[in-house]
């Protein structure tokens, strides 16, 4: 039995694509900051007298369908480690509220953490990397804090997840807002998949990302919060291009996305530096140098409430326990 906490990340770079859909080998690269502020604590238990794998979530348990992405992970664990029993899988989000923020990157990441040393594997953060990318994309990164990209690789060995900068000593922040949803959101798999099927922009879109790396990892270098947020604003209006110009067509967008948006651009007009990115649902997340705070908290609670905003520092890479 083992258990592991990991934390969600936000892309910078986005990844929206896949080259190889079995193994999730990216189309493109991509760059995320580790969040301090939310994460997933799971624990695993390979138990002889289980007669198929049993899966709960925030104590809800999964059925068959539910469960099948996180059995898929278990059924790698097995097949690595020899161990033939199934396991109890009890996994807790920590997300401050209700409204629904992604919580696969650090779900995947916690319970390839979790499952892996508790079927007695002694994975190597790379090696941990690349089993919670099997779980869901996102998931890659989320084994390390801080700064980390996603190389894409080619095959299973060498699509993984590493450090950029692991202790982000500028003051970089993010502030999560969060945008209700009463609709079904188009889950990533099936939107980057029609993506890459059906846009016309998709060529485009992999020299965006390529030249994005470069430019990011130079403003990360130079502890540039503006050039990172500038980039991290216009990778996400192209990944968002994306999905208007699939076929057919749609958006993760809703009115409250745009009017979110509407209000970073004034901030910044006003001369309060700010950046928003967005990811496969109508969230808007917001990036600044934490001196200017308290401005933009003010202007976002006056549209949205403070109770939906959720101000995140850079957060640590995964934890694992082996009870
Ligand atoms: O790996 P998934 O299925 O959680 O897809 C992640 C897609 C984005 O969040 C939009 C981009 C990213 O790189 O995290």
């Amino acid at each position: 039995m083992a258990t592991a906490k990991a934390h969600t990340n936000i892309a910078l770079v986005k990844y929206w694509g896949k080259k190889d859909q079995e193994l999730i080998i990216p189309q493109t690269d991509s760059l995320s900051l580790t969040l301090n502020e939310f994460y997933t604590t799971t624990t695993v238990n390979f138990d002889s007298h289980l007669t198929s794998d049993l899966v709960a979530i925030d104590q809800h348990i999964l059925s068959k369908k539910e469960a099948q992405k996180v059995v898929h992970v278990l059924d790698i664990v097995r097949q690595l480690s020899g161990i033939k029993s199934f396991a109890r899988v009890d996994s807790i989000n920590h997300v401050p509220t209700a409204a629904g923020l992604a919580s696969s990157a650090s779900a995947f990441a916690a319970l390839a953490g979790a499952a892996s040393t508790a079927a007695g594997l002694n994975l190597s953060s790379r090696d941990l990397s690349r089993l919670a990318r099997r779980g869901s994309g996102s998931a890659t990164r989320s084994i390390y804090g801080g700064l980390v990209e996603w190389q894409k690789g080619t095959d299973d060995a060498s699509s993984f997840a590493q450090p950029v900068l692991e202790n982000v000593d500028f003051p970089i922040e993010m502030l999560a807002v969060l945008v209700d949803t009463k609709k079904k959101k188009v889950s990533s798999r099936s939107g980057m998949q029609s993506s890459v099927e059906t846009s016309p922009y998709y060529d485009a879109w992999r020299q965006v990302v390529a030249n994005d790396m470069v430019a990011i990892k130079k403003a990360i270098k130079a502890k540039d919060i503006d050039q990172i947020g500038h980039i991290a604003e216009e990778n996400a209006l192209r990944m968002h291009a994306l999905t208007f110009s699939t076929d057919p067509g749609f958006t993760y967008f809703n009115g409250e996305t745009l009017t979110i948006i509407k209000a970073v651009e004034d901030l910044r007009n006003q001369g309060v530096n700010c950046y928003y990115t967005m990811d496969a649902g109508p969230n808007v997340k917001v990036i600044y140098n934490r001196g200017n705070r308290s401005k933009i908290v003010e202007k976002l609670s006056n549209i949205v409430g403070s109770e939906r905003l959720v101000v995140s520092q850079p957060g640590p890479g995964i934890k694992i326990w082996n009870e």
